[in-house]
C-alpha cells in the first residue's frame, strides 16, 4: 500500500513568545547531542569478511553454545591480515480562545477533528521481512497487552542503551506471552529501508495545547518478529536529522508525541493492560492519560514508568508546558510537574502520575533516593518509593551474538574465542588503519562523549597507555571538547590510536569482537549496556565500581583468578591507570588467566530473560483480575 505524507500543520506563530521558550538557567538539557545511526563509510583497508547482506538489520540468530567450564585453546598466533479504525476516542481539551498559554479562566472544550481511514487504507497486515522463528514462547503466565512507549529504538533509531532496551524488551516479552505494540515518533531520520516498509495504519486530527490548532497525527505500522511498531507520523515535529535537538524543539514535539500515542491508541480501538513509558520524553503519557484522557478507553490501562537516565528531566517554564499540553491547573502542582518557582518538569509529574516506576538496576532505584544520584528528584522519588522498583537490564542474545553477528570479519563463540578473536583483531586494525598486529593490546571504548561517561580521566592518562605496545580505539560522537581531544590522539600517535567519531552499529560491533578490553570509566552509570556486550563477546571490562557496571563487573582477583573485569573505585585518573595497567600485566604476563576470563565473561548471564520475566511479574501484579 502506497504511503501516505504527513500534513504540514504546525506554524511558527502558534509557538510561545520567544521569552516563553528560553531555557531555564536550572533547565536539564534534553539530551546531549548525540549522532543517529548512519552507516558510515570504512577506512581502506576494510577487512575481508562474509557478506553482510543486511547491514543495518538484526537478524534472528540463536544464542551462542554454552560452556559450564571455561577450556583452555592454543594461544591464537599473530598473522597477516585477514488495527482497524472503529471508534474513535480522543480527549477533550481546553483551549484558550487567544492561544495564549496562560489559561483563560473559562475554557471551554474544543472538538477534535477526527478522520477514520477508508477501510481499504487499513492494512492490519503490512507486509513483514523474514521471520524465522524458533524458540517455544513461554506461555506460563497470563496474556497481557504493553504499549511501549519511548523516543528511540534500535534499530530503527538509536543514540545509547535507551535504543538497546526498547528494542530487546519488548521481543522478550513476547516470548513471555505478552502482545507488545511499540509506539515511536516517525522521525524523518529513521533509515530509508524501514521507512519503505511501513504500511499506513491511519490517521486523525489533535488538539494540542492552547495552540488553537489541530495537529495531523498520521500512523505508521511496521510488524516484525512478533512485535508491532507504530510510528507516530507528523512532519512538523519529527522532520530532524536526529531525535533530540534542544529543549526549545525537543519540548514541544515530545509533548505532541505523548498526547498523540494515547490518542492513537483509542484511534486504533487497541486498549492495552499496560502502557509502559520511558525516559522524560514519553514521561507525560501517565499525565495525559489520568488527566484528559482518563475518561477515555486508554484510560483504563495501568502506567509504567522507567527512568534510564535521571539526568535528563524535561524542564521547561510552566506557561510553555501548558500551552504545549493543554493539561489542567492540579498537574502544575508541587507535587507533580511544579519544580521551583516557575518550572514545570515532565518526568516529574509523570513519576507522580504513573502506577509503577522502575529503574534499570536493582541499586539504582534506592540511589535515586539520594542527594548524590537523585538529581534534585531524591525526595519526589522517596516520596513514591512504594511504587518503585529497580529490575537490571540485559542485552539481546541475537543482537548481540558473536557466533552469528554479520558484522564480524569472523565469528566465534566460547569454544572456539581463543583461536578467532584475534582475527576479528587484525580486521579492525586494517579497518582503522592501525598498525596491524596481533599482539598489540586493543582498548575498545564506545560511549556517548558526554561527562558522565569519565572522558576526562581517559584524557587525562592516553600518554601513559601508549607504551607502543597498546592501541586505543573510540567510538562515539557528543561534546566538542572530548571529539577533538580523540581526534588530537589520532593524530599524536599515528597508526595507534584511532577516534572514530560517528555513530556506527556495525563498528561497535566488530570493536567489541576486536578489542580485548572496554573502557568504562562512568562519573555515574544507571545500568550501563557496554560493558555487557563487552563481555559477551569475550572483551574484558575496564571500569569504574559505579551503578550498574559495579554490579555488572566484578573485580578481577589475582589471587584466585576469579572475576569478570578491572575495576576501580574513585573518580581518579591515577586509579584509571592502574586499572588499566593491571589489565595490561595480565594479557602479557598471564595470558593463562587472562583467556580464562574471556570465556567466563562470554559464559555469564546478562540475558533479558530473568528481568523481562520480572517485567512481566510486575505487569500482573498490577492487572490483578
Ligand atoms: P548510554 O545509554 O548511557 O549511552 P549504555 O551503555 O546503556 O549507555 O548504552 C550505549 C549503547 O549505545 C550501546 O549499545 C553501545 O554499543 C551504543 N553506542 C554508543 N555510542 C555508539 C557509537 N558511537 N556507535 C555505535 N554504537 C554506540
Ligand atoms: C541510560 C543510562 C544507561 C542505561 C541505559 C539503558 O542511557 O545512561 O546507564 O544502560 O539508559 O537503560
Amino acid at each position: 500500500m502506497a504511503e501516505k505524507k504527513a500534513k504540514t500543520t504546525k506554524s511558527k506563530a502558534a509557538q510561545p513568545k520567544a521569552d516563553q521558550a528560553v531555557p531555564m538557567e536550572a533547565a536539564v538539557s534534553s539530551q546531549e547531542p548525540t549522532a543517529v545511526k548512519k552507516t558510515t563509510a570504512k577506512k581502506a583497508g576494510t577487512p575481508k569478511k562474509k557478506a553482510p547482506a543486511k547491514k543495518d538489520e538484526p537478524a534472528v540468530k540463536k544464542a551462542a553454545p554454552k560452556k559450564k567450564t571455561p577450556v583452555k585453546k592454543s594461544q591464537p598466533a599473530p598473522a597477516t591480515e585477514e488495527a482497524k479504525a472503529e471508534e474513535i476516542f480522543l480527549p477533550q481539551e481546553v483551549n484558550s480562545p487567544e492561544q495564549q498559554p496562560l489559561p483563560a479562566a473559562e475554557e471551554s472544550p474544543a472538538a477534535v477533528q477526527e478522520t477514520a481511514p477508508a477501510a481499504e487504507e487499513i492494512n492490519p497486515v503490512p507486509a513483514v521481512p523474514e521471520q524465522p522463528k524458533e524458540e517455544i514462547p513461554m506461555y506460563d503466565t497470563p496474556r497481557r497487552s504493553v504499549a511501549f512507549i519511548g523516543s528511540e529504538c534500535h534499530p530503527f533509531v538509536k543514540t545509547g542503551g535507551l535504543g538497546d532496551v526498547m528494542y530487546a524488551l519488548p521481543r522478550e516479552l513476547v516470548k513471555q506471552n505478552c502482545d507488545v505494540r511499540v509506539i515511536l515518533p516517525r522521525y524523518a531520520c529513521i533509515p530509508q529501508q524501514y521507512q519503505d516498509r511501513m504500511v499506513y495504519r491511519g490517521e486523525f486530527y489533535m488538539d494540542l495545547g492552547f495552540t488553537g490548532r489541530s495537529y495531523y497525527v498520521g500512523i505508521m505500522e511496521y510488524i516484525w518478529d512478533g512485535v508491532v511498531y507504530d510510528f507516530i507520523d507528523n512532519q512538523e515535529f519529527f522532520t530532524e536529522g536526529r531525535p533530540y535537538v534542544n529543549l526549545v524543539d525537543d519540548i514541544p514535539k515530545y509533548c505532541f508525541f505523548s498526547k498523540a500515542a494515547l490518542a492513537a491508541l483509542n484511534y486504533m480501538n487497541w486498549i492495552p493492560d499496560i502502557i509502559h513509558c520511558h525516559d522524560w520524553q514519553a514521561a507525560l503519557v501517565p499525565v495525559f492519560q489520568k488527566t484528559l484522557f482518563k475518561d477515555s478507553p486508554v484510560g483504563r490501562a495501568k502506567s509504567v514508568l522507567t527512568i534510564h537516565n535521571l539526568r535528563f528531566q524535561g524542564i521547561y517554564n510552566i506557561p510553555t508546558i501548558r500551552y504545549w499540553t493543554g493539561l489542567p491547573d492540579e498537574v502544575f502542582q508541587m507535587g507533580a510537574l511544579k519544580q521551583g518557582y516557575e518550572d514545570a518538569n515532565m518526568l516529574k509529574g509523570g513519576l507522580a502520575y504513573a502506577d509503577r516506576i522502575t529503574t534499570v538496576r536493582g541499586t539504582y532505584a534506592w540511589e535515586l533516593q539520594t542527594p548524590e544520584y537523585g538529581h534534585k528528584l531524591e525526595e519526589h522519588l522517596q516520596y513514591h518509593s512504594y511504587k518503585l522498583r529497580g529490575i537490571v537490564n540485559g542485552i539481546d542474545y541475537d543482537m548481540w551474538n558473536p557466533a552469528t553477528d554479520f558484522n564480524l570479519a569472523v565469528n566465534y563463540d566460547i569454544t572456539n574465542v581463543l583461536d578467532r578473536k584475534w582475527q576479528n583483531k587484525m580486521a579492525l586494525q586494517s579497518e582503522l588503519g592501525l598498525v596491524q598486529d596481533g599482539g598489540k593490546f586493543v582498548i575498545g571504548l564506545i560511549s556517548r562523549l558526554t561527562n558522565q561517561k569519565g572522558l576526562d580521566l581517559v584524557n587525562a592518562i592516553v600518554p601513559q597507555v601508549m607504551d607502543g605496545n597498546t592501541q586505543v580505539v573510540v567510538l562515539g560522537t557528543g561534546d566538542k571538547v572530548y571529539e577533538d581531544t580523540f581526534r588530537y590522539y589520532e593524530n599524536a600517535y599515528k597508526g595507534m590510536f584511532s577516534a572514530c567519531i560517528q555513530y556506527d552499529e556495525g563498528r561497535a560491533h566488530r570493536i567489541y569482537a576486536g578489542a580485548d578490553a572496554l573502557l568504562v570509566p562512568s562519573r555515574f552509570e544507571p545500568c550501563g549496556l557496554t560493558q555487557l556486550n563487552a563481555m559477551h563477546y569475550g572483551t574484558l571490562p575496564i571500569v569504574r565500581e559505579t551503578g550498574g557496571l559495579k554490579d555488572t563487573v566484578e573485580p578481577y582477583n589475582t589471587a584466585n583468578g576469579a572475576g569478570n573485569g578491572f575495576t576501580f573505585d574513585r573518580y581518579d585518573a591515577g586509579l584509571l591507570l592502574d586499572a588499566i595497567n593491571r589489565a595490561k600485566t595480565e594479557y602479557f604476563l598471564n595470558r593463562y588467566h587472562w583467556d580464562e576470563v574471556v570465556q567466563r565473561d562470554m559464559d555469564k548471564d546478562v540475558s533479558w530473560q530473568n528481568s523481562a520475566r520480572q517485567y512481566k511479574d510486575l505487569y500482573l501484579e498490577l492487572t490483578q483480575w
